[in-house]
């Protein structure tokens, strides 16, 4: 099997983490560096990670976790939040994330009239926004989970929790907000079968 299709295997949504057991420092910090290298549109990169390490932030968050034990147990535990003011069209930040690609200043011009034109029908309604950059988040969160596995760290993504609650904990500046939360660390338990519907029973072909 291939080392993508066993870190597939490998991976479950791990409900009891031992609270024992550490992820090294540095392979942590690759799992960072995947979530980093994903893919976003337009390249807009709305992801902003807070690595909750302190004892009593996590007690603190628990509570509007729906009391989920990975937030204690889990060695690591990541709230991907976003920041949805920076990503608005006409912001120096999207510029900037244009520029950056070393394009003449006509074509920054036709990219962020493109980017206008798009976001005009998401960035109108504050949550449309929110859900925009939160989509984004998934996919960076489904990288780092599949690439934890293949380290053999086990991971649970969670959306069990009550947004405003976890936001007023965390604090966040005006404009940001929490799309997952991911919690990284070792299992305790062996995994359950997995339960899949068929190939045939969700794909189609046309
Ligand atoms: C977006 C998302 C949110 C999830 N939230 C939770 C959660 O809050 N708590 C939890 O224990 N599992 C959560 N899960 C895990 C799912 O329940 C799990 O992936 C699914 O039942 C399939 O099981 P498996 O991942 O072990 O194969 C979540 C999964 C996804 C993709």
């Amino acid at each position: 099997m291939s080392e993508f299709l066993e870190a597939m295997a490998f991976r479950h949504a791990c409900k009891q983490f031992d609270p024992a057991k550490t992820i090294p420092a540095e392979e942590f910090e690759s799992i960072l560096e995947v979530a980093r290298n994903s893919p976003s549109s337009f390249g807009m990169e709305p992801w902003r990670l807070i690595v909750i390490r302190n004892e009593g932030m996590r007690k603190a968050l628990k509570p509007s976790c729906w009391n989920q034990n990975q937030i204690i147990e889990a060695s690591e535990l990541v709230v991907i939040t976003t920041d949805n003011n920076v990503i608005r069209s006409g912001t120096r930040y999207v510029k900037e994330m244009f520029s950056r690609r070393g394009l003449s200043s006509e074509a920054v011009e036709t990219y962020l009239g493109v980017y206008k034109n798009y976001l005009a029908s998401i960035e109108c309604d504050e949550v449309l926004l929110e859900n925009w950059a939160a989509k984004q988040c998934y996919i960076a969160c489904a990288n780092m989970m599949t690439y934890a596995a293949t380290l053999k760290i086990d991971t649970c993504p969670i959306e069990g929790f009550d947004k405003e609650g976890v936001e007023a904990i965390l604090d966040l500046p005006e404009g940001h907000s929490v799309a997952l939360i991911c919690a990284f660390g070792y299992r305790v338990n062996p995994q359950s079968e997995r339960k899949r519907l068929e190939l045939k029973q969700i794909v189609e072909y046309r």
